[in-house]
């Protein structure tokens, strides 16, 4: 049995039941007639924790049970870049020493706003792939990347860029060549979450939450040629347990910091 189902608007077109019908297919569930139910019955009638509506809007998806509605939105990626544009830098990309041409390996894609900003300072001769684990999370993400609609256009053009995987990262760093990407970065789900910030919770909740362990990390030093870059809370002492020499990197007031291992 599946733990999710897709299913259309009230009064679907032909044309949103047919985009349903791809959905389906591609998380590999079953596609369910709305039949005039609520989200909540249909979630209760075929026995499911979540349910994919697809409509004349973007796909969400819902976990009744949990009060949990989510759709992709590229988070703060517009005003980071803003600000690059400004001249007022990024931590993330100052503590990946990012510039055109380079190639990044995210991890921890999730909603993709940091890979979203990494793509665009890499530029198109650059390349950023990501990697999330949680299947409605992967598909969500990579439907967004490829299609949602923003302004100005070298903004569309990066998310555009972004090569989505749906797979766990053990399995994909085990699996690339040594030095295939200029940086291996990591975001996991923070122990602690910070307070005030409402779309993270939601990520949150579908995420797989483990912490970056010693054979990811092992792989990712394998993998990265000059560094792996990893997101904590600030002040955190996650990078007191390795035996690496992690340079901290913090922007302003901000209330996360980044560890970066240069490998090179
Ligand atoms: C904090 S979120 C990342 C947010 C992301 N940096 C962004 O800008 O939207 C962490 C994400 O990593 C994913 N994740 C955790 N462990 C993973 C694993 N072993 N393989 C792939 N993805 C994983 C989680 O499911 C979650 O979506």
């Amino acid at each position: 049995m599946s733990d999710l189902v897709v299913t259309t608007s009230h009064k679907a077109s032909t044309e949103q039941q047919d985009r349903a019908e791809v959905w389906a297919e591609r998380l590999a569930v079953p596609l369910v007639p709305r039949k005039g139910r609520s989200i909540a019955e249909v979630a209760t009638d075929e026995h499911v924790t979540g349910v994919l509506v697809i409509s004349d809007r973007e796909p969400v998806y819902y976990e009744p049970g949990r009060q949990l509605e989510y759709f992709f939105h590229p988070n703060m990626a517009k005003v980071r870049i803003h600000n690059l544009k400004a001249g007022r830098g990024d931590p993330m990309i100052e503590a990946m020493q990012l510039s055109g041409g380079d190639s990044v390996l995210d991890c921890t894609l999730g909603r993709g706003c940091d890979a979203i900003v990494a793509s665009w300072v890499v530029g198109a001769a650059g390349k950023v792939a990501g990697v999330e684990r949680i299947p409605i999370l992967a598909a969500l993400t990579a439907h967004g990347l490829a299609n949602y609609e923003i302004q100005p256009d070298d903004v569309a053009a990066a998310m555009r860029r972004i090569e989505v995987h749906q797979a766990d990262y053990h399995d994909v760093l085990t699996d690339a060549a040594p030095a295939s990407f200029d940086i291996v970065y990591f975001d996991p789900i923070f122990d602690q979450p910070l307070d005030g910030s409402p779309a993270m919770d939601l990520l949150r909740a579908l995420a797989d939450q483990h912490s970056v362990d010693a054979v990811a990390l092992r792989e990712a030093r394998r993998v990265a040629r000059r560094a792996v870059v990893i997101k904590q809370r600030r002040g955190s002492d996650y990078w007191e347990q390795w035996p690496f020499p992690f340079e901290i990197v913090a922007g302003g007031a901000s209330r996360i910091e980044y560890g970066r291992l240069s490998v090179s």
